[in-house]
């Protein structure tokens, strides 16, 4: 260890003592309780944005999923290759901190890349499992202050902001780095020497803790700003309170970013949205202490969920960190209507990329956002600030809708098998007035509306081979 980073670490050692006594008792300052219509107005943004990306980046993407010269693997999250090779923290360290050189302005061409494609926030890992840090700390000597001399959070927030995004930081709890972290409190949670003794003798997880929050204060106190805190994650024999002093945190968080919003992840119980452990195990339920949203992760859930904001987070591959041996790229065809799929439901989709060691980005997710973005440009306006849609299936495609005054109602009609007969029925009656436009050409289509049915003379010919959007006007609200 250097001489200053010991000298940071004694340094927090002894203040931590003084504030787990000082928090005790003084307590965070708790934020007045929300009304349901400030939650509301908090949510708006994000209510209306419904698409997202992602960001993977770290000491596992300079690794890009290779050990000792071999494959790790072709699937799954290479984010976790520490894990996966059960290697120690400063065997890690030592393999990939000389092959982790971010480029100058790569965050710039992230945050154009996100702009481009649609996408109206970027969640970046501030820290993921393994415990680099990508900030400058006081806290650590493992974070990109120490070693890379370079603040890569503040690289990335002041791009992202510059492009007209909101901000997020994925937080993990999980810490594979620290030396206090007692990995053997859950039977559940990852760990690279799970099931060896402390490499260094006791463990006092109440000092991680402290760690934890420390590092989570710098993020919320020395970026302007911060837009999402996206936390990562807990397990059922770990979690909350005990596992993380997680209600503290969250105030912390809150008292720093009053407008910020938070995932469901410090906790892992029923009323924050989990039924076990599994990426599936969600339960369409959150009690605002343990979050704004939940966290369906690489699946998109059958049926929308009424009164809970949720938000699916996919791969583009199978990977969330880079893996070079990782060719199984969805198709432009199958994100994009992935978008549309969940938009129809009532939710969000954050698009991960994982960008290389220098920061620069696969061209296979390259090429998947710019396709998504030809479309948000021509479609976008049915999926922005659209809500669920009226209908529980479609046999065509899918559907949004937005309220318009005087009591009417246009529904966006996204259709993915367009009709050969040159017919598409829509199971409503719109009504004398009814009015139909497809987006792509801004062209009238005729309409006639009948009991329980309104048809859409479409002629034959789809202008989108993914998606055709026509904007259908109604009277009444489905
Ligand atoms: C999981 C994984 C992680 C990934 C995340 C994204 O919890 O542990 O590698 O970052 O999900 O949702």
């Amino acid at each position: 260890m250097s001489g200053p980073a010991s000298v940071k670490k004694l340094m927090s050692a002894a203040v931590i003592a003084l504030l787990i006594v000082g928090a005790a008792r003084v307590g965070i300052a708790q934020p007045a309780p929300e009304t349901p219509a400030q939650r509301d107005a908090r949510m708006k943004w994000w209510r209306e944005a419904r698409f997202g990306m992602f960001v993977h980046w770290g000491l596992y993407s300079a690794l890009a999923g290779t050990w000792e010269g071999k494959p790790v693997g072709n699937k799954g999250g290479m984010e976790w290759i520490q894990q996966r090779v059960k290697a120690d923290t400063a065997t890690y360290a030592a393999r990939a901190i000389p092959q982790f050189k971010p480029k100058p302005n790569f965050a710039r061409e992230w945050a154009r890349l996100a702009r481009e494609a649609g996408a109206r926030y970027v969640v970046l890992t501030s820290k993921h499992h393994d415990g680099f840090a990508l900030h400058d700390s006081k806290v650590s000597d493992y974070d990109a202050g120490s070693v890379l001399h370079r603040d890569l959070i503040k690289e990335f927030v002041d791009a992202a902001r510059a492009e007209g995004l909101k901000v997020g930081f994925y937080h993990s709890m999980i810490d594979w780095h620290h030396d206090q972290y007692e990995y053997a409190l859950s039977k559940q949670l990852p760990h690279p020497l799970k099931g060896s003794p402390y490499p260094n003798g006791k463990r006092n997880h109440a000092i991680y803790q402290q760690y934890l929050h420390d590092e989570v204060n710098e993020l919320v106190s020395n970026y302007g700003p911060i837009d999402i805190l996206w936390w990562d994650f807990s397990a059922v024999d770990f979690q909350g309170d005990q596992a993380w002093r997680a209600t503290e945190l969250m105030s912390l968080v809150r008292s720093k970013q009053p407008r910020v919003i938070q995932n469901n992840r410090l906790f892992r119980i029923p009323e924050a949205g989990f039924t076990g452990m599994g990426t599936a195990a969600i339960a369409p339920q959150l009690n605002p202490k343990y979050g704004d949203f939940i966290t369906p992760e690489q699946h998109i859930p059958a049926t929308g969920m009424p009164g809970v904001d949720w938000e699916t987070c996919m791969t583009m591959n199978t990977t969330w960190g880079y893996n070079e041996h990782d060719r199984d790229w969805k198709s432009a065809e199958t994100l994009i209507r992935n978008l549309i799929d969940i938009a129809s439901k009532g939710g969000n989709y954050l698009l991960n990329i994982g960008p290389k060691a220098d920061g620069s980005v696969p061209v296979e997710s390259i090429e998947s956002m710019k396709a998504i973005g030809a479309w948000m440009r021509v479609n976008g306006e049915s999926i922005y600030a659209t809500s669920a849609s009226p209908f529980q299936k479609l046999d065509w495609g899918r559907c949004t809708r937005k309220a318009l005054p005087g009591g009417k109602t246009r529904l966006y009609l996204h259709v993915f098998d367009w009709p050969k007969d040159g017919k598409l029925v829509v199971p409503v009656n719109g009504g004398k007035l009814a009015v139909a436009r497809l987006l792509a050409t801004g062209k009238t289509l005729p309409v006639t509306s009948a009991a329980g049915a309104t048809t859409i003379n479409t002629g034959s010919a789809a202008p989108d081979r993914i998606a055709s959007v026509i904007a259908l006007d109604i009277t009444g609200r489905p």
